[in-house]
C-alpha cells in the first residue's frame, strides 16, 4: 500500500498490458517437499514499474496435488509483471496458516491471496490486514465471517457438481431407466472447505429425484453432508469410510455398486483403491467421479478404473487472479468491466449473488469447469499444453 504516485506508474503500465492481454499459461515446477514460507523477490529492471509491491499467497497445503500449481501457476503470473511474490503453504493446517498470514502481514505484504484450509478461522487474522489496509483476494475457496475480504475467484463450484450429477444422469440413461434400480454411494469434500458444500449439493440436486424414485438406491443410507464429508479431502480417510461401506453394504458377494460419487480426485483416489481390494466386482464396472485432473486420477482414467474428473484450469485461475490484483494494487474496485478490459482467452463470469459469506455477498470471478474423459482427455489436457503423454500414454502435467 505504498507510493501512490508508483500505483499511478503502475496504472498506466499495466493499461498498456491489458490493452494486449495478460497472463501467459506458465510452465513452473512444483517444489516436492513441505517447505516453511519461501520468500523470493525478482530483482529485473521490469520491477522497477510495481518496484517493490509484494503479493503474499497462502495456499493450503502441498499433499494436494493442485495447489502446487496454483502456487507456482500465481507466483509466475506476479513475478511475470514484477511484483515480489511470498508464497506459503501451511500442511493444511490451520494454526500454522494463520502464522504464516501473519508472517506475510508482517513482511508488509501489499495484497494478499489466500485459499483458506478452513474458511471460517481467518476472521481475526484478516482484520489485522483490513487495519493495514492490504486488500484481500479470497482464492478458489471462500473466506467466510470477515469484512476484510473484497474479492472472490474460482471456478463455479456449484456446476462442478452439477457435471458429475449430469454424467451418471447420462451414463446410466436416468431419465429412462424404467424399473431398473442403481446402487450409489456419495463422497464428499472436507466441511471447513466452503466448497464442499457446493460441490456435494451440484451433484445431489441432480440425482435427487431418482433417489427420491427409487431408481437410484444409496445401500448404506448415507446421503447427508456431514455422513458423506471427508476431512481434509485426504485419501485415506476417503478409502478407510468406502471400505467401512462395502463390508457392511456389499459383502455379499451380489449387491451391485453402480456409482460412487466422489466430489474430487484425492477422495476418488482412496475409494478406488478401496473398491479394488475390497469389493467383489471389478471396478471398471464403477462409475466413480472427480474433479482437478490429479496424475494419480489421470492414470486410473486411461486404465478405466476411474471414469471422469472435472477440469479446472488453474493457469487460467491464476491469470484472472492477476489481473484482478492488479487493478486493487491500483486502487481500483474492479467490476464485470475487468474480464472484458482483460481480454482472457477463457471463458469468466461476475457474479455479485452467489457467495456470501454472512457478512457481505462477496463480488466473485468464475470460472468455468470443463468434463474429462478417456475420450477427451488428449483434447482438453494434452492439446492445452496443460499435461503432456508419457511414454506409457499417461498423463504428466506441465507445472
Ligand atoms: C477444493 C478445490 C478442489 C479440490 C479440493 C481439495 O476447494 O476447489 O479443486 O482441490 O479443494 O484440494
Amino acid at each position: 500500500m505504498k507510493k501512490k504516485l508508483l500505483s499511478f506508474l503502475l496504472a498506466t503500465t499495466m493499461v498498456a498490458t491489458l490493452a494486449t492481454g495478460c497472463g501467459e499459461a506458465a510452465t513452473a515446477d512444483t517444489g516436492a517437499d513441505e517447505p516453511a514460507a519461501t520468500t523470493e523477490e525478482t530483482t529485473e529492471e521490469t520491477t522497477t514499474a510495481s518496484g517493490d509491491q509484494t503479493v503474499g499467497i497462502a495456499m493450503p497445503t502441498q499433499s494436494l496435488e493442485r495447489w502446487n500449481r496454483d502456487g507456482s501457476y500465481l507466483k509466475e503470473q506476479f513475478e511475470s509483471k514484477g511484483y515480489a511474490v511470498e508464497l506459503t503453504y501451511s500442511d493444511n493446517k490451520i494454526d500454522q496458516q494463520v502464522k504464516d498470514i501473519e508472517g506475510l502481514i508482517a513482511d508488509d505484504v501489499d495484497l494478499l491471496v489466500i485459499a483458506a484450509i478452513d474458511g471460517e478461522s481467518l476472521s481475526q487474522v484478516l482484520a489485522d490486514a483490513k487495519d493495514a489496509n492490504i486488500p484481500v483476494i479470497s482464492y478458489d475457496r471462500l473466506i467466510m465471517n470477515t469484512d476484510a475480504v473484497s474479492y472472490y475467484v474460482s471456478f463455479d463450484n456449484y456446476t462442478v457438481g452439477k457435471l458429475q450429477g449430469e454424467f451418471v444422469e447420462k451414463q446410466l440413461d436416468l431419465a429412462n431407466a424404467g424399473d431398473k434400480t442403481y446402487n450409489i454411494e456419495f463422497t464428499a469434500g472436507d466441511p471447513a472447505d466452503n466448497n464442499a458444500g457446493f460441490f456435494f449439493n451440484g451433484a445431489y440436486d441432480v440425482l435427487k429425484k431418482y433417489i427420491d424414485a427409487g431408481t437410484l438406491v444409496v445401500k448404506s443410507g448415507q446421503t447427508d453432508f456431514d455422513k458423506v464429508a471427508t476431512k481434509n479431502w485426504a485419501t485415506d480417510e476417503a478409502l478407510k469410510r468406502m471400505q467401512n461401506i462395502l463390508a457392511s453394504y456389499y459383502g455379499d458377494g451380489k449387491t451391485k455398486l453402480d456409482v460412487a460419487l466422489c466430489s474430487n480426485d484425492s477422495t476418488a483416489l482412496g475409494v478406488t483403491q478401496a473398491i479394488e481390494s475390497d469389493y467383489w466386482g471389478d471396478v471398471k464396472d464403477v462409475i466413480i467421479t472427480g474433479q482437478d485432473g490429479d496424475v494419480a486420477n489421470l492414470a486410473n482414467l486411461v486404465d478405466g478404473k476411474q471414469t471422469m474428473t472435472v477440469y479446472k484450469a488453474v493457469a487460467n485461475e491464476a491469470v484472472a487472479t492477476l489481473d484482478l490484483g492488479i487493478a486493487l494494487l491500483n486502487g481500483e474496485t474492479p467490476d464485470e468491466g475487468l474480464i472484458s478490459a482483460a481480454g482472457w482467452n477463457f471463458d469468466c463470469a461476475y457474479d455479485t449473488e452467489s457467495y456470501d459469506n454472512n457478512v457481505a455477498k462477496i463480488p466473485s470471478y468464475l470460472l468455468v469447469p470443463t468434463v474429462v474423459t478417456k475420450d477427451n482427455l488428449e483434447k482438453e489436457l494434452v492439446d492445452t499444453g496443460y499435461y503432456t503423454l508419457d511414454a506409457n500414454g499417461y498423463p504428466q502435467a506441465t507445472n
